[in-house]
């Protein structure tokens, strides 16, 4: 088939380091199959799905039963995270049977994992660490200690504070959670060698922190979502639960520091942490009990290319915080004698003069609900192709569920 892409931007697919696809066990939020359509609707090619399913990914054989849906169901190609706990004695076998990266929560929220397995002190995560450093492996950190934010957030209940006093929320104390979780990780960083990925940043202080620790040659990289950037503590009031992510979206100030971060390099890569919930979990709750999260992956694309139509951000800079720099950070970028990715044809053809407005139903994912209903933006993918094969053309998906194949850094295209 010929395309005919006249008047059009052709670019590298989209790689999304940071999504929730919720296969195997939490299907009712989104599956492998309705994540990955959104993905391709949204110009994205490559996604790396986040551990924290039923059964969690963090051995060698639960690993296995979720490479096993994502082959049957994905659509664009996938990576796959393992978590970082107590599983020292998984680590090689995880990167021999071919996960992308490590995920490291530090502490416990409100999941649990199965019997045996905890988060690491900080003695056992440097051994942790050291084992992933030996393979030049990169340990992706939630930005926020979670603890805290919980302990915090039972100290607020007892003072009997009310639960709509967005403000007043812990979420809204970076300087405590953020940077908390900054520093355990440039310690474990230094002790080990290993290479440390913040994804979802939310301050403007923890991005001066990672400018100062980067000075100073920590292998420190980041990520930011939309969301993050998008919004801040004035748009709780209008959104309630649909902007309750956590780490939590903080104010203006931080907002703004996290675009202009974003828009010159100072953080690396957009991410979306694209988190499906049922409905019923986002709002017919207290914000206390809102599941964090919101979706993202069909949006983050055409969010930046409006950007660039207001002169906010260059094309060449897009290119380079969703296809480039996580290609080079995650090691998917050619090394010699392989070929990358995007040279077998991962592609979106993006119109940038499309002018639309954001709608729930156009949404893929099996949760509608997006913060951006209405937004209306200018410049859309209109084409994406995996692997040569055309997967979406103007937002219908014309690919098949198992075209997608796994990647990881270790492997040779
Ligand atoms: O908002 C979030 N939702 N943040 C996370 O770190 C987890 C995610 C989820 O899995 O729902
Ligand atoms: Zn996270
Ligand atoms: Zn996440």
């Amino acid at each position: 088939k010929i395309v005919d892409a006249g008047g059009k931007y052709v670019l590298p697919g989209g790689v999304d380091v940071h999504v929730h696809f919720r296969d195997p066990g939490l299907t009712y939020k989104e599956d492998f199959s309705t994540g990955s359509m959104a993905a391709a609707a949204g110009g994205i090619t490559t996604v790396f799905d986040m551990p924290n399913v039923q059964p969690p990914t963090l051995s060698v054989e639960n690993f296995q039963i979720k490479k096993k849906i994502a082959e049957e169901k994905s659509y664009v190609n996938y990576g796959i995270y393992a978590y970082l706990v107590n599983n020292l004695d998984q680590i090689d076998g995880l990167i021999d049977a071919g996960v992308c990266g490590f995920k490291w929560d530090l502490s416990t929220f409100d999941w649990e994992l199965p019997e045996g397995y905890y988060l690491p002190d900080n003695n056992e995560a440097a051994d942790i660490f050291r084992a992933i450093a030996k393979h030049d492996y990169v340990v992706t950190v939630h930005a926020e200690d979670m603890e805290l934010v919980k302990n915090y957030t039972e100290h607020l209940k007892e003072e009997g504070r009310d639960e709509k006093d967005f403000y007043s929320h812990v979420e809204a104390r970076p300087d405590i959670v953020e940077l908390s979780a900054l520093y355990r990780t440039f310690v474990l960083s230094e002790v080990s060698g290993c290479r440390v990925h913040i994804t979802h940043l939310t301050s403007k202080r923890g991005l001066e922190l990672i400018k100062e620790f980067q000075r100073k040659g920590t292998p420190v990289t980041s990520d930011v979502g939309p969301a993050w950037f998008t919004f801040s503590a004035e748009d709780y009031e209008k959104f309630g639960g649909g902007i309750r992510v956590i780490p939590a979206i903080r104010y203006r100030k931080d907002s703004d520091a996290l675009w202009k971060g974003l828009a010159s390099g100072d953080i690396e890569v957009l991410a979306t942490d694209h988190a499906p919930h049922s409905n019923d979990e986002k709002f017919n709750r207290t914000w206390w009990d809102t599941l964090p999260g919101t979706i993202g992956v069909q949006t983050s694309l055409p969010i930046l290319l409006d950007r660039v139509n207001k002169g906010e951000i260059t094309i060449n800079r897009v290119v380079d915080c969703m296809a480039a720099q996580p290609s080079k950070i995650f090691g998917l970028y050619p090394r010699k004698g392989c070929i990358q990715p995007g040279a077998d044809a991962d592609l979106t053809i993006v119109d940038m003069e499309k002018e639309w407005t954001v709608t729930h139903e156009e949404m893929y994912s099996k949760t509608k609900y997006t913060p951006y209903d209405g937004f209306q933006l200018k410049g859309k993918p209109v084409m994406t192709i995996v692997m040569g094969s055309i997967v979406m053309e103007d937002g219908k998906i014309v690919g098949k569920p198992g075209h997608g194949r796994m990647v990881n850094p270790k492997q040779e295209w």
